[in-house]
């Protein structure tokens, strides 16, 4: 039997929504490619560095590409780059920045160009195309390389070298927020603080140039602080949190728990518990991490934190985690309270209390 029309109308819409969302979700690679590219060919630098809006001719001819290329192809890449939300063309006058790609310029003291270079590191973005065999065989990182992230990184200097630089520009943004917020009150009262897998030492330099009466640790693994020199309240200190962790008033754990399953974040959580003093006396232990909210889940914060979720499990087998998820963390470890405060974008602040 024939279908009335506007059946036949509906489902031709169907399938033609459908081929537009495929084909959309296949070819999204080329937003993140032409990000690289844009950093690579140093576009944002090139458009702040004219001080006002630039032509396409005053552009073409200030890029550093082969002449060929032409005004056509630079045209059709900014044509992706404005629709991905990284510059503005006014009519007639040309482009201009927006204030994320002011977060891609070379000299801007929160420019996240190093960790998008980390994101977009072979190293990072190779066990994706091997996904359904990671879910049908053994830990994908390891099936290609044979060992872990850290294990590689340990062996690898420029992909440590990467790796930490990354962390320190994300650091960066975070710790500027933070303080300059007023939120650095998370750090008031506090003698001392040591902050476990600190990376190079970023977020405790800024703690410790805002609060200098606060003593910081630093507390790596050797190969990442090998060389590091501390100052006066700031110290190196090698070592594996899950052995033990240096006692403070608090410790911090930034971006370290969701490379974790729950098993090994309770190990961690006990060893830090085990550092830091009662409630009572102000012991405490300041997690900076996703706490997936699925309310909006048409936001944009939501499907990042849900790529955040897939780049955890691929590379180290850690987890983004909701807010129930993380309250059976900190119970099972043996913890009392916390409290959430949601003052980082995609991530929140969590403080713990034993
Ligand atoms: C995702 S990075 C976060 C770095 C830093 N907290 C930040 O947010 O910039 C995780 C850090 O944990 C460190 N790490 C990994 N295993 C560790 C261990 N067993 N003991 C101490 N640190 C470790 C890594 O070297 C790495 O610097």
């Amino acid at each position: 039997m024939a279908l009335p029309n506007d059946n036949i109308e509906e489902k031709t819409r169907q399938v033609l929504s459908g081929h537009a969302h495929i084909l959309n979700l296949s070819l999204s690679f080329i937003n993140t490619m032409s990000l690289k590219c844009a950093i690579q060919l140093g576009i944002p630098d090139i458009i702040h560095s004219h001080g006002r809006a630039m032509t396409l001719s005053d552009f073409v001819n200030t890029l550093s590409i082969n002449k060929s290329r032409g005004q056509d192809c630079v045209y059709r890449l900014m044509c992706i780059l404005i629709h991905a939300g990284l510059f503005i063309e006014e009519e007639e006058e040309g482009y201009l920045l927006t204030p994320n790609s002011r977060l891609l310029l070379k000299d801007e003291p929160l420019s996240l160009v190093p960790l998008v270079y980390s994101g977009l590191d072979p190293n990072s973005m190779d066990p994706f195309h091997y996904l359904s065999q990671w879910f049908q065989n053994d830990d994908s990182f390891a099936s290609i390389y044979g060992k872990s992230l850290y294990e590689y990184a340990e062996k690898e200097p420029i992909l440590n070298h990467l790796l930490n630089e990354g962390m320190a520009s994300d650091t960066r943004l975070v710790m500027s927020v933070l303080i300059q917020n007023g939120k650095g009150l998370l750090f008031e009262g506090l003698k001392s603080l040591v902050d476990v897998g600190g990376g190079t030492g970023t977020v405790a330099k800024a703690i410790v140039d805002a609060f200098p009466q606060i003593n910081c640790t630093v507390f790596e693994l050797l190969h990442v602080i090998e060389g590091l020199e501390g100052s006066k309240n700031l110290n190196f200190v090698g070592g594996d949190m899950f052995n033990s962790i240096p006692c403070a008033d608090a410790v911090l754990l930034k971006w370290i728990l969701h490379n974790w399953e729950d098993e090994d974040c309770i190990k961690i959580l006990k060893k830090c518990k085990e550092a830091i003093p009662s409630k009572e006396n102000g012991g405490r232990v300041i997690i900076i991490e996703i706490v997936i909210m699925d309310q909006n889940k048409d936001d944009k914060s939501y499907e990042t934190q849900l790529f955040y979720d897939m780049l955890m499990m691929v590379l180290l087998g850690g987890k983004e985690r909701s807010e129930q998820e993380w309250a059976k963390l900190f119970l099972d470890a043996g913890f009392s309270d916390y409290n959430i405060i949601p003052i980082l974008g995609l991530r929140s602040v969590i403080e713990v209390y034993p």
